[in-house]
């Protein structure tokens, strides 16, 4: 019998959070269009737009940015970041940066090419849009079964189809390929895993092409975690051993340090190639700021020198993933369909399923995020028809994506189960009335179909 199973913290510091009636909401999503982006923070009781830059930080954390070293160059919170990042990561050459999507930046200028094509398992949208600015083409090629949010569990659904990169390298040439790119956890398919064996495979063959394989490693612990309970062979190893071998295996990784780095703003570029640095410092110097800080101030690096040693401990993520699994599972309990197994740092729901008389043009998963925050004040994110949907370059006609989602990410150490409960409770509602839902009209997109996601504006059908 194992007694200690609560979380491996206590509370210092609370933020009040305040109730909103149904009337109030109403009007407030009347206001913002419909779409949640655009409502007050403070008029959401819980947020589950993303597990990004809301973290709680530790009182180690908070005691560590009282060190920050401010200086231009050469700052002590550099090396004491650089450190933690080279234990972590077992790569030695670390550029910091403002956040995640400016390492994805850096990344696409260094590798990718116009014309060339960007594998990997399921690129973020940052990625995707860096790469597509620079004219380079990105490919998605996860395992079928990610990419079908009712399909059995699986232990690693964020797998990249080795079989799917070997055709495309053999049909297209070596040449066609400028870099495979990994993401870990895969964020777009429900926060699924990818294995270590699957690192290792996609490593070797791309390395047989001489083609560089990079990490995208906004969630790189939890991916550990998920290897070491559910990979062969992983059971007795330490986290940061899994995370040092995860990274063996590529050139370099790109990090948005808001998640894993458990801090509210950072992010990582970190290399083992030399001349790769060398490029990522002269891209740091024009756009970022000089190399030992990187759009960071000092307090920053040491709040997530700390953070990343934080959350590479088991005891943690042991808490975080299950308190995930504890929300996943009640949901299922109630009936709400979800992608199974339940992800790393949110669960996502099959607005497929929860809605099957929507239409995907009617946005099913839009409708329920709306429905939630309506009912019970709790914001999440439609991952879906307007965020994935995209149109024909030469027709103009709508492209609609294989997942229609709504995500509920997980802060780190924010939330208790109780507010996981009252999501539970919510869903649960909206889900015995369903069929008294119809789906949305989009009455507005935004100058990028890309961004739509953060700019559009619809109405009730
Ligand atoms: N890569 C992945 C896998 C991400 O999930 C994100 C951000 C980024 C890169 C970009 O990092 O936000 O620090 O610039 N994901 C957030 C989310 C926005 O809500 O999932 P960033």
């Amino acid at each position: 019998m194992r007694f200690q199973f609560a979380e491996p913290f206590r509370i210092k510091m609370v933020e009040n959070v305040k109730h909103t009636t149904k009337e109030q909401r109403q009007v407030f999503l009347n206001e913002a269009g419909y779409n949640v982006f655009k409502l007050r923070a403070e008029h959401c009781y819980i947020d589950c737009i993303t597990d990004s830059g809301t973290s709680a930080m530790s009182s180690a954390q908070w005691s560590a940015l009282m060190l920050g070293d401010e200086s231009y160059a050469g700052a002590q919170s550099f090396f004491r970041m650089e450190a933690s990042v080279q234990d972590v990561f077992g790569m030695p050459y670390v550029q910091p940066v403002h956040q995640g999507r400016a390492a994805d930046n850096m990344l696409t200028k260094i590798y990718a090419k116009p014309g060339k094509v960007m594998l990997g398992n399921m690129h973020f949208d940052t990625i995707r849009g860096s790469a597509e600015v620079l004219g380079a083409i990105a490919v998605d090629q996860v395992i079928d079964e990610g990419m079908d949010a009712s399909s059995p569990a699986l232990p690693f659904k964020g797998n990249l189809d080795i079989d799917k990169m070997k055709k495309f390298i053999e049909e297209n040439g070596a040449d066609a390929v400028c870099c495979v790119v990994m993401t870990v956890t895969c964020n777009n398919n429900g926060g699924q895993p990818v294995s270590m064996r699957n690192l290792r495979d996609v490593s070797e063959l791309a390395k047989s092409y001489g083609i560089p394989m990079i990490i995208d490693a906004a969630r790189l612990a939890e991916n550990a975690y998920f290897i070491k309970t559910r990979e062969e062979g992983y059971a007795d190893k330490e986290i940061k051993d899994i995370t040092r071998e995860m990274f063996s295996y590529c050139e370099s990784a790109t990090m948005s340090a808001k998640k894993d780095g458990l801090v509210n703003i950072g992010g990582l570029f970190v290399t083992r190639n030399l001349d790769i640095f060398q490029k990522a410092n002269q891209l740091s110097i024009l756009n970022e700021g000089f190399i030992t800080y990187g759009g960071q101030a000092g307090r920053d690096m040491d709040a997530l020198a700390v953070g990343l040693q934080e959350s590479t401990q088991f005891d943690y993520l042991d808490y975080r993933i299950k308190q995930v699994e504890y929300l996943g599972d009640q949901l299922k309990a109630r009936g709400v369909p979800i992608i199974e197994p339940t992800g790393g740092h949110g669960v996502y729901v099959d607005a497929r399923r929860f809605f099957p008389h929507i239409p995907q043009h009617e946005f099913p998963a839009q409708r329920l995020v709306v429905a939630l925050y309506e009912e019970a004040g709790i914001r999440c994110v439609e991952l879906g028809a307007c965020a994935f949907g995209s149109k024909d370059k030469l027709t103009g006609e709508p492209i609609w994506p294989a997942l229609e989602t709504m995500r509920i990410a997980i802060s780190r150490r924010v939330y208790t189960n109780r507010h996981l409960d009252c999501i539970v409770e919510a869903l649960a509602y909206i889900y015995e009335n369903r069929d008294g839902y119809k789906g949305l009209r989009m009455t507005y997109e935004g100058p990028i179909t890309a961004l739509r996601h953060f700019t559009a504006g619809f109405e009730l059908l």
